[in-house]
């Protein structure tokens, strides 16, 4: 433990399982104190949740059912973030769903309305709400989002995800922009494939893009996380409106 986020009160998004979570347990053992905000509390890929992995690790971590879609449970996550822990200093926007490969010939409103709700609408309003008690704080604060590299290139069969990562992408620059003058700094990172659930079992990606992959290995939960960290804390204090691309170089040469 080194204290990056020492005295600091985070709220991850989607941090039952995955990405999320390796983000949430690492934002902990850095010092800060954790509101897991998920649909579910067990990680996809099984184990303890991740608020009590926290707790038992002897960190502040709070678990609160939240869909990212509906506006009014994000904006009680951030109220029970503030009352647990007096403050809501870091907000990372993880929470998203891969609906695997569909041709636009099979996207219909329902797919369209359920997905952008998740990916991008979910972003949106956890980003102006976050945005909202962080100036009234009055002292700055960091805002992750998880967009990918789906949202900076395309990728055959991906319309919606591509559409709604794409949106996550452009929305951090115009954020940056906003939101800057209040010392609140806006990323966004752009994983390529990681090891979760989502291209476990939604998708079958892991694993089949090797020799494409510079690094020839796909990305852990882990990797995402030491990002999410350096662009929460204030290490990256001059950074914002950044995508960062966390591929292992897959689209270096594109
Ligand atoms: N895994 C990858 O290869 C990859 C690549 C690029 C970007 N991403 C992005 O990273 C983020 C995390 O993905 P992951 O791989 O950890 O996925 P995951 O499926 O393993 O975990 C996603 C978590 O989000 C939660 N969630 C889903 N819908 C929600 C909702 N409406 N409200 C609140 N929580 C909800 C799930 O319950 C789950 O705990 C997503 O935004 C994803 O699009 C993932």
């Amino acid at each position: 433990m080194t204290d990056r986020l020492a005295g600091k009160a985070a709220l991850v998004t989607g941090a039952s399982s995955g990405t999320g979570r390796a983000i949430a347990l690492t934002f902990a053992e850095e010092g800060a104190s954790v509101t897991v905000a998920d649909v579910r509390r067990d990680p996809r890929e099984g184990g303890t949740p991740t608020d009590e992995l926290i707790e038992e690790s002897g960190g502040d971590g709070q678990f609160v059912e939240t869909d990212v879609s509906d506006v009014d449970a994000l904006q009680t996550a951030i109220d029970e973030t503030v009352s647990a822990f007096g403050s809501l200093d870091v907000m990372v926007n993880n929470a998203g769903v891969f609906p695997g490969l569909q041709p636009i010939s099979e996207v219909d409103e329902e797919d369209y309305e359920w997905l952008m709700n998740i990916n991008l609408k979910g972003v949106v309003f956890g980003s102006k709400l976050a945005a909202e008690v962080m100036r009234e704080q009055g002292d700055g604060g960091a805002i992750v989002n998880l967009s990918s590299i789906a949202g900076l290139n395309g990728f055959t069969d991906s319309s919606l995800y591509c559409a709604s990562k794409g949106g996550v992408a452009n929305l951090t620059r115009e954020l940056a922009l906003e939101l800057g003058p209040d010392g609140i700094r806006v990323n966004a990172i752009n994983p390529g494939v990681i090891e979760t659930a989502m291209t476990t079992e939604d998708e079958e990606v892991a694993g089949t893009m090797l020799e494409e992959i510079p690094l020839r290995r796909d990305g852990r939960p882990e990797d995402v996380a030491d990002v999410a960290l350096f662009l929460a804390s204030d290490e990256s204090a001059y950074v914002s409106g950044h995508n960062l691309v966390v591929d292992g170089g897959l689209t270096a040469g594109v």
